[in-house]
């Protein structure tokens, strides 16, 4: 087995886990929140980061470039990132809500991360959620959900196991159950996959789906891409000792849609900005005229 990078909540890739965990603590803060996640800012406020990280409205990221530009930058970058966070958690959540409203009783975030839906959502005691990510992120998290007495509204399972690795036994071990069907969750994930690992991900899932089953995707086309190089985005992660292009993969893949509609599965995607629109949101922010983008992907397996 190939050895890989271990990270925690403050480093590398699990870094952009609390990002986005502080996009949802934003988003929770608004009278029209999308979603209600207080695990959010706890999360954020228990990693003690090495620099502040902004967890209500109108908080900005510490940036230490004396570049004006740059800053406001940053700014609007992160103003487009915490809508988006709300825009996409929203939108999983409702998909997630219908696997289970539909009968599906087990479901697996990929790369959980700091998603709190184990905890905040009203899954109802005979569903069993399984959430797999690196051992060192979910042990943080457990800590967390331990040191505010939290309790899950589910049959919670962490799954510590690195998505390149050998997660289908890790994740059968904790009792998955390839005979029912499945909802999966990707969000946040596959831009941070190499291209073959994405592949062999969807091929896994694909093999782990009884019919009925459902997943939910995120795919990126090249807007991470294109902001992962500005300075801007360099200055914000910069105190976090982070660099933000190396977290990422720009490897060519086929987006997860064609893939999932290629092995069989019965496909829409909707792209975010719509999605956004038709929340009252706008993922408006970018600059130099970058517009954000990205595909929502829900399919079934029949
Ligand atoms: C942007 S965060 C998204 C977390 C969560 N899905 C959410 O939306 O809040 C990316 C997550 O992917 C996880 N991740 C990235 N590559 C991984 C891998 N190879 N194996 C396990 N987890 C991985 C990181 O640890 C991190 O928690």
């Amino acid at each position: 087995m190939a050895e890989h990078e271990q990270w925690d909540i403050v480093s590398s890739v699990g870094f952009t886990a609390l990002l986005v965990a502080a996009g949802r603590a934003v988003e929770t803060c608004r009278d029209d929140r999308l979603v209600d996640d207080p695990w959010a800012q706890r999360f954020v406020a228990a990693a003690n980061p090495p620099s502040s990280v902004p967890v209500r409205p109108g908080e900005t990221w510490t940036v230490h470039d004396p570049d004006p530009a740059i800053r406001s930058e940053v700014d609007g970058f992160w103003t487009m990132m915490a809508t988006y966070q709300g825009v996409r958690s929203r939108f999983f959540d409702d998909a997630l809500d219908r696997a289970v409203s539909a009968g599906t009783d087990q479901v697996v975030l990929l790369a959980a991360g700091l998603d709190a839906r184990a905890l905040r959502l009203p899954w109802g005691s005979g569903v069993t959620v399984y959430e797999i990510d690196q051992a060192g992120v979910l042990e943080f998290k457990d800590e967390v959900v331990e040191a505010h007495d939290g309790r899950p509204t589910c049959d919670r399972r962490v799954v510590g196991v690195d998505l390149r690795d050998d997660w289908v036994a890790a994740l059968r071990a904790q009792g998955f159950d390839p005979s029912r069907p499945t909802a999966w969750l990707a969000e946040g994930l596959l831009p941070f996959l190499p291209a073959d690992a994405q592949e062999t991900l969807l091929r896994a899932i694909d093999e782990l789906s009884a019919p009925g089953s459902t997943i939910a995707a995120e795919h990126f086309a090249d807007v991470i891409a294109m902001m992962a190089h500005r300075p801007s985005l360099a200055a914000l992660v910069a105190p976090f000792g982070v660099e933000f292009p190396s977290l990422i993969s720009t490897e060519e893949r086929p987006p997860a849609a064609r893939r999932l509609s290629e092995l069989g599965w019965d496909v829409d995607s909707v792209d975010s900005p719509g999605v956004a629109r038709g929340y009252g949101r706008d993922l408006a922010g970018l600059p130099d005229g970058i517009e954000f983008s990205s595909d929502l992907v829900t399919a079934v397996k029949s």
